[in-house]
């Protein structure tokens, strides 16, 4: 029997487990390895997303893995296809399905600058293909920058329609999608600003999956968590998770299968005490609260691994590493004396 959307996205948000973002693009991939001094060539990508996929142990603690449309046409070095590879080992393959952002030209003038996410082109035959290939969920990311002007609302309504369309579609091809309105980190904005625009955007968007018909029990969000921007002073990990489910409780509906958050520039073990701070604590929320990183899964394993074969095992063993903190961290059980 086939499985339902619900089916899926419930297994997304399994307890203990969460979502690995290797959806890089091939440019954003490129700005990673350069951070190692490794050469973007499709070699070392599919050597650097081999070395994740097959890091023994980690279908503990990650229940799907997002990738790129070149990397669901890949194979590792035996040959076997990487969502072949991640399906025998019970992780479900996810894949980014948006083509990126682009200068939006309905916005207010003076907010020149704002981008929109495009891709719903011929969205419908290229998800037909992915579900053949393996995928059973989807990615598209919206962005949204804070300043005293932005986003402006012409902007999040432009967003978080394209935002349902796309849902809808993937919902029509059996296929969950994981629905991202990022509100980005870059600034030095408070983290009340954060709560403001991140309520506003999934405000928005919410009412826009419903007018579109999108079954919510079959959506998995990947929200920002609320948070200060970049430059600003850190709040403490309960603030953040005090005012992120706050936030989430005013507008997120109950029926949403799961939230999983995305990293969006914290370090890993920022990443880490502010997902544990939410779920710790006695408030409660009806959704499971879990995660989808990139980079605070990624980061240290680029480092231990710096592009040689000799690196691979001792990278593995760091990024299990991460998969257990991050897991015991959706969990309210991971603590900082863990790390070491
Ligand atoms: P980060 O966790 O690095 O923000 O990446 C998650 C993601 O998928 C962004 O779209």
């Amino acid at each position: 029997m086939q499985e339902t959307i619900q089916d899926i996205a419930i297994a997304m948000v399994a307890p203990g487990k969460g979502i690995l973002a290797a959806d890089e693009s091939t440019p954003t991939i490129g700005k990673r390895l350069a951070g190692i001094e490794v050469e973007n060539t499709e070699e070392n990508q599919i050597k650097y997303r081999g070395l994740l996929f097959t890091t023994p142990e980690i279908e503990k603690y990650i229940s799907g893995v997002i990738m790129y449309d070149e990397t669901l046409h890949q194979s590792g070095k035996d040959g076997v296809s990487f969502p072949e590879l991640l399906k025998s080992r019970g992780i479900i393959p996810g894949i980014k399905v948006d083509m990126g952002t682009e200068f939006f030209e309905g916005s207010d003038p003076s907010a020149d600058g704002e981008k929109y996410t495009k891709g719903l082109d011929g969205l419908d035959e290229r998800l037909k293909e992915y579900y053949k290939l393996g995928a059973r969920f989807a990615k598209w990311r919206a962005t949204f920058s804070i300043s005293d002007e932005l986003p402006t609302d012409s902007l999040i309504n432009k967003n978080a329609e394209d935002l349902a369309e796309y849902a809808f579609v993937c919902q029509q091809n059996n296929i969950v999608p994981i629905v991202e309105p990022e509100v980005l980190m870059d600034g030095d904005h408070t983290i009340e600003r954060c709560f403001e625009v991140t309520k506003q955007v999934l405000q928005v968007t919410f009412e826009k999956l419903k007018n579109r018909g999108v079954q919510l029990d079959g959506v998995v969000l990947k929200p920002n968590m609320v948070i200060a921007g970049q430059d600003a002073q850190k709040d403490t990990p309960e603030t953040v998770a005090d005012m992120t489910v706050k936030c989430f409780r005013e507008v997120v509906p109950k029926d949403v299968s799961g939230i999983v958050f995305l990293s969006g520039g914290q370090t890993e073990r920022q990443a880490c005490e502010n997902l544990n701070a939410m779920n710790s604590t006695d408030e409660m929320h009806p959704w499971e609260l879990s995660f989808s990183y990139g980079r605070a899964l990624q980061a240290s394993t680029l480092k231990a691994w710096l592009g040689k074969d000799e690196n691979i095992k001792n990278a593995q063993e760091v990024f299990l590493h991460r998969c257990k903190m991050t897991s015991m961290a959706r969990s309210g059980e991971y603590s900082g004396d863990l790390e070491n």
